[in-house]
């Protein structure tokens, strides 16, 4: 039996096999024999292409489909797999690309509103996962995609860099070693300058655009010009704001530091647009704080501050984006791209160091999981419980009140608007909409 019949085969039979068997047999495929693994990438737009540009250039892969429902977008990204000596199926709908057996990997770099509905359709049909973070639109849906990548035992990198690059190890090495003593508290910042995205009138979409498939599952609406590319993000159907566009990446390194692997029982937020007088739906000045119960005692809770502004021509505590780690001996500095600095009593200096997101490394990451086995970096479960942060600081700004959360039910207690909030209303009946939602 080939590796490919094998795996079909026990992912058919995936209830009557072993957990072991299992887990060898997501290390199965090409892989394995040491060819090149076939990969696709789905969104080849501004970050895809950056996934594109990096996998292009790698003997250990190849990729064999590009998708994106922009058909100059599509070109592109073909015209530069090709040059660097590709060959790769060029389509529209991501369902070709996991209807083919021989596709192993995908990267999955759209919109947001398409991240867990397209993750969870690739798992099911066996491929192993790069989607991009925030790894769900919404809570609901990113504990879907969780569920979904373990029953079906495939590996999901969530693409929070950060996780590989090794200043944020050696800084995080650094917390868990006690030197700042408990990290009771941590900061993480967003300072941004966006852009007016104006306001406009529903017009015909471009030529070169399949704006229905665009769509998706999200409710169906007319197209108007400041909904794409990349600024959807600014929408409530498609994205999370920038608290989880580049905020994200920051909650992720504090709750990485602060130690914290549920969701938080307390959630209280204010935000709302202070700058920008356009179609922006998400606030551009955002303050979150997040409270962790602990068993009650002192020193057993934990707090985690999220703070954003989207109009500053400035950094803020000399990072774009950055976290303060307060400790009960000293406090550690981290900015995403600018590296560390520890402080001890009396601000007396210690360990530097600097660095900055490692893409690279968290595709080898990615790669060496699917060749080798074990969780990545930035696995699924991790990328869910920092998208549920950001879920949830978004959801108390638009309520403007404080939101109690039950981490093992995953639902907004004693609040029913809030709780509606933690799910979307989807396309009724589309093809991608996750079941269970
Ligand atoms: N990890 C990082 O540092 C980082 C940085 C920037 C963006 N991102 C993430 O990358 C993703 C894309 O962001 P962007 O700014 O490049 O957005 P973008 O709008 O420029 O690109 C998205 C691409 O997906 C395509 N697309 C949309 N629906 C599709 C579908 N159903 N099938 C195939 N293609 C589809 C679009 O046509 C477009 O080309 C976002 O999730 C964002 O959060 C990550």
């Amino acid at each position: 039996m080939s590796d490919l019949s094998r795996r079909s085969f026990l992912n058919a039979s995936a209830g009557f096999v072993t957990a072991a068997t299992l887990a060898s047999a997501a290390k199965l495929g090409a892989a394995a024999q040491g060819d090149p693994l076939n990969i696709a990438v789905i969104g080849p737009g501004g970050m895809g292409m950056n996934h594109v540009r990096l996998l292009a250039a790698r003997k250990d892969v190849k990729i064999t489909y590009l998708c994106d429902v922009d058909s100059n977008r599509l070109a592109a990204a073909a015209q530069h797999v090709e040059q660097s000596g590709g060959s790769p199926k060029t389509v529209k709908d991501m369902r070709q690309v996991f209807d083919d057996k021989s596709v192993e990997a995908v990267w999955i770099a759209t919109p947001d509103h398409w991240h867990s509905p397209a993750a969870i359709l690739a798992v099911e049909a066996g491929k192993h996962v790069y989607v991009e973070k925030p790894v769900s639109h919404n809570i609901r849906e990113g504990r879907l995609l969780t569920d979904a990548a373990r029953k079906h035992n495939r590996v999901v990198q969530v693409g929070t860099q950060t996780r590989s690059s090794a200043h944020a190890r050696r800084a995080m090495a650094i917390l868990k070693s006690g030197e700042i003593g408990d990290v009771l508290v941590a900061k993480a910042w967003n300072s941004q300058l966006r852009s007016n995205i104006g306001h406009q009138q529903t017009s015909d979409p471009p030529a070169n655009l399949d704006f229905d498939l665009w769509l998706g599952p999200a409710p169906e609406r007319k197209y108007q010009s400041n909904l794409l590319h990349s600024i959807w993000r600014w929408w409530y159907d498609f994205g999370a704001g920038d608290m989880g566009n580049d905020g994200v990446h920051d909650i992720d390194v504090a709750r990485w530091g602060l130690g914290v692997t549920t969701p938080p029982s307390t959630v209280a937020a204010l935000g709302s647009k202070f700058f920008f007088d356009d179609d922006q739906q998400f606030p551009d000045t955002q303050y979150c704080v997040f409270e962790w119960a602990g068993d009650g005692k002192v020193g057993s809770q934990r707090q985690l501050i999220f703070e954003q502004r989207i109009w500053s021509p400035y950094v803020q505590e000399g990072y774009e984006n950055g976290n303060a780690f307060y400790g009960t001996k000293g406090m550690l500095l981290f900015g995403k791209g600018g590296g560390f600095q520890v402080f001890g009593p009396k601000n007396k200096p210690g360990e530097k160091g600097t660095g900055s997101p490692d893409l690279p490394a968290h595709h080898q990451n990615f790669l060496d999981c699917i060749r080798g086995g074990g969780r990545p970096n930035a696995d699924v479960e991790i990328g869910h419980q920092s998208a549920t942060l950001v879920h949830l600081g978004n959801i108390a700004c638009r309520m403007q009140r404080t939101l109690h959360y039950d981490p093992a039910s995953e639902t907004i207690q004693g609040d029913a608007e809030a709780a509606k909030l933690v799910r979307r209303t989807y396309r009724e009946g589309h093809w991608a909409v996750p079941k269970g939602v």
